[in-house]
């Protein structure tokens, strides 16, 4: 069977082979402690369900405007001008089927053959791909691991080419934690401005910033290089909601038309009932997020002590995100190989399930979610102190 060339390209996640074994062991009675999921386990806000319930009630079950419910778009464009002081208008919002989606119609709308898209990385697995499948090259170039992934605009812009169309920077990042400091971001948009190229913020987890952190969000700097910046969002990490499928982009009117018309073509209007949901959890939902934030701070802090006591295995905590990204290449001394063969390790000996970073471009290290409760936590750490005592002795 023969599929189109432009998948040639598009690998399969190096994460799928740890993830089958998994299912494989917990299929074989195995209780297996994971640390590989990339949502949070709390419940959707009740505002959110409610609404939703009363939506379908209600009979608003039918295609709506296909860049998605004016109601939204209309919240959305209020909380970002009372946040950030951003210039868009409800129209300059598409609400489409998930984070990843407005990311995919954004690559379809701006990028093809020829073109450089920058993102540095260690970086979520879909940007490379959907960069390759708009027949764009992507232009990885790592941050330093010392100071925990920051996101520098310096090596960023020294990348900036002529073919460079865009630049993707995702803060705080999966899978790093790493974030991107307002003068960083601030340095990083006027380079791109001055060279013509689009800054995308992928600001999918921005609620979740730790040790009193504050955000740095493209939107603050949309009035000031309003052709420059494009801004994609998502209710699912933020407010529980990885399953309802809602997410958005706001950005300028024609790269915003551009991208309805592929949604057009393609989903129509994301979900008519969990855009009544999202909106419920925009209005309403706002300290389930914080308290949700605290809990993962405590867990930060718990899985980063626990980490710092595995020999060959450093982790300097996390400044966002729920991912904890440890250094594993001290591991290579006790006769591991790289972090798939580390993470086969961990599965095996210890039934603690991990992501290996070589699916996110970096193979000493390995990426372990603390969206899973505190005795996950604990549990899974104390087996793999055991499985790891078991193999130096
Ligand atoms: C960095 C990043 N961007 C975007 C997404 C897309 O999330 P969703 O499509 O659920 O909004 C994810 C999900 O894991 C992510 O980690």
């Amino acid at each position: 069977m023969r599929t189109a060339s432009r998948l040639d390209d598009v690998e399969e996640s190096a994460t799928l082979k740890v993830t089958r074994r998994a299912a494989e062991l917990k299929a074989a009675g195995r209780r297996i402690l994971s640390f590989g999921a990339g949502e949070p386990d709390f419940d959707s806000p009740p505002v959110a369900v409610e609404a939703a319930r009363d939506a379908l009630r209600s009979g608003f079950t039918r295609y709506t405007q296909a860049n998605g419910i004016p109601e939204l778009r209309s919240a959305l464009a209020d909380r970002y001008r009372k946040d950030y002081g951003s210039p868009w208008t409800a129209d300059q919002f598409i609400i489409t089927v998930g984070g990843k989606a407005a990311l995919f119609e954004l690559a379809m709308a701006l990028f093809e053959s020829g073109d450089e898209v920058i993102v540095p990385t260690p970086c979520w697995v879909s940007f490379p791909d959907q960069i390759r499948l708009a027949g764009a090259t992507p232009v990885l170039v790592p941050m330093a691991p010392e100071d925990g992934f920051q996101i520098k605009a310096e090596p960023i812009v020294a990348a900036i080419t002529p073919r460079t169309r865009a630049i993707i920077v995702n803060s705080p990042c999966n899978p790093t934690g790493g974030i991107l400091e307002r003068a960083d971001l601030e340095g990083l948009v006027a380079a791109a401005a001055a060279a013509g190229v689009h800054v995308v913020t992928d600001e999918t987890y921005e609620s979740f910033l730790y040790d009193g952190r504050r955000f740095a969000s493209g939107a603050s700097l949309a009035a000031q290089y309003p052709e420059t910046i494009i801004l994609v969002g998502s209710f699912s990490k933020t407010y529980a909601m990885t399953g309802w499928r809602v997410g958005y982009a706001a950005g300028p009117p024609e790269v915003i038309e551009a991208m309805g018309r592929i949604q057009g073509h393609m989903t129509s209007n994301p979900t008519s009932f969990a855009m009544v949901g999202a909106l419920a959890a925009l209005r309403d939902g706002g300290p389930q997020v914080v308290a949700m934030t605290a809990e993962f701070e405590a867990r930060r802090d718990l899985l980063v002590a626990g980490l710092a006591l595995l020999p060959g295995v450093t982790c300097p905590p996390p400044a966002g995100a729920f991912y904890a990204f440890p250094d594993v290449s001290g591991l290579r001394r006790q006769g591991l190989g790289g972090s798939l063969d580390i993470a086969e390790f961990f599965l095996e000996e210890a039934n603690v399930a991990v992501v290996p970073g070589i699916a996110f471009g970096n193979d000493d290290h390995l990426r372990l979610s603390f969206a899973c409760s505190r005795e996950n936590i604990e549990e899974g750490l104390q087996a793999m102190r055991e499985a790891l005592a078991r193999r130096l002795d």
